[in-house]
């Protein structure tokens, strides 16, 4: 008899569930400051919270596929209407539903890095080959710049996905308008993910392009400046025949009917979205500000609610720094060695309280 082992899709065997050892840990010591997931640090909005209690008392009913939410965000980017949007329980499983729509195995996706890890684990999942083009870093203007024409090199006739997020995590900028249009003009799926873009203002968003390339989708989520990471929810925008033949592939029920008409109420609620994002905003200035003054520290510039930073140059590791803040009781996010550079960290934005103790722990450890 075989083993179940043997039943297993051949890109299964020695792959693990995700878990993020940082959420985990949050979870496990409540009292530890969490700065390493690019959460919101408000808790929802009196709205937000008012849905959620009243939708919880028909909990025993099945939710609808969700019309009245996918046409306020057709109606809020400028679309037609509810075809041109699909849900998902967050913007990681969207990402899946795209993936599962396009990829077979062996087939390319490209992706541009250092990014968001979810885009690598979705593509293993489908047995994909995972092309990483990596970002160029100027050391000299302390930048880490996108580098469209090396994403364009990377394309092979195995290409199914290229996946750029805009501004990218985690480095916070954004590539140039002209590099998504030559991208779009290949024809190849391609997924711009806008899960930080309300933070730099929805004029930057290219939704547009879904009118003139059906290959481009959009992907957003309210886990970011709406502040609802906890509740799961993502959507798509794109062409409606595209978006409603990918649709096929989602889960029946997917988003829950709590998540959705909380979502409705936090869209519905610009002025709690603005608000957290005039916040963040401004705590980033502060804090770019104070550590910027610290001799060897390079500081990306961040559009979006957390900030990438290099300590190579202060002589201090990146992982060194991210334990220092944790025996202080700040979860920080620790990079991988990039670049030749094993100094990388990235600090989410948290509250007031939180961003001034980030900014005395990291001057203190990286000035001693
Ligand atoms: C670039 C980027 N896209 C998408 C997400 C996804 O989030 P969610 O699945 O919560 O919508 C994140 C979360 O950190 C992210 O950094």
């Amino acid at each position: 008899m075989k083993s179940v082992k043997d039943y297993y899709v051949p890109w299964l065997p020695g792959q693990k569930m995700y878990i993020s050892p940082h959420i985990e840990l949050a979870w496990r010591e409540p009292n530890l400051r969490r700065m390493m997931s690019n959460e919101n640090p408000w808790e929802p909005s009196e709205s937000v919270l008012a849905a959620i209690n009243k939708y919880a008392r028909i909990a025993n009913r099945y939710p609808d596929q969700g019309l009245t939410i996918r046409s306020k965000l057709a109606a809020m980017n400028g679309l037609d209407g509810p075809e041109n949007v699909m849900l998902g329980n967050g913007s990681s499983e969207v990402f899946d539903n795209i993936f599962r729509s396009f990829l077979l195995p062996g087939e390319e996706v490209i992706q541009h890095t250092p990014c968001f890890g979810i885009y690598k684990l979705r593509c293993a999942a489908l047995g994909g080959k995972l092309v990483s083009v990596p970002m160029i870093y100027d050391k000299e203007q302390g930048e880490i710049k996108f580098d469209a024409d090396a994403v364009l090199a990377a394309i092979t006739p195995k290409t199914k996905i290229i996946v750029i997020a805009n501004p990218n995590n985690p480095t916070g900028n954004f590539m140039a308008a002209e590099d998504f249009v030559r991208i779009a003009e290949t024809g190849i799926p391609f997924i711009i993910d806008e899960a930080y873009i309300e933070f730099a203002g929805m004029e930057r968003s290219h939704v547009a392009l879904t009118k003139k390339y059906p290959n481009v989708i959009i992907t957003r989520t309210l886990s970011k400046a709406y502040g609802l990471a906890g509740l799961r929810f993502g959507y798509a925008l794109g062409d409606a025949e595209v978006i409603m033949q990918i649709s096929a592939m989602l889960i029946p029920w997917n988003v829950g009917t709590i998540t959705m008409w909380a979502a409705l109420a936090a869209l519905e609620d610009q002025d709690a979205m603005q608000w957290r994002v005039n916040f963040n905003n401004q705590a980033v200035a502060y804090i770019e500000e104070e550590l910027g003054q610290i001799p060897g520290l390079t500081v990306f510039h961040s559009h979006g609610n957390y900030i990438l930073f290099d300590c190579a140059g202060t002589g201090k590791k990146g992982r060194d720094m991210v334990a220092y803040a944790q025996e202080r009781g700040i979860i920080l996010r620790p990079q991988p060695e990039m670049y030749g550079s094993d100094g990388f960290f990235r600090v989410t934005i948290g509250s007031e309280e939180e961003n001034h103790m980030v900014v005395q722990v990291i001057k203190e450890f990286l000035t001693q």
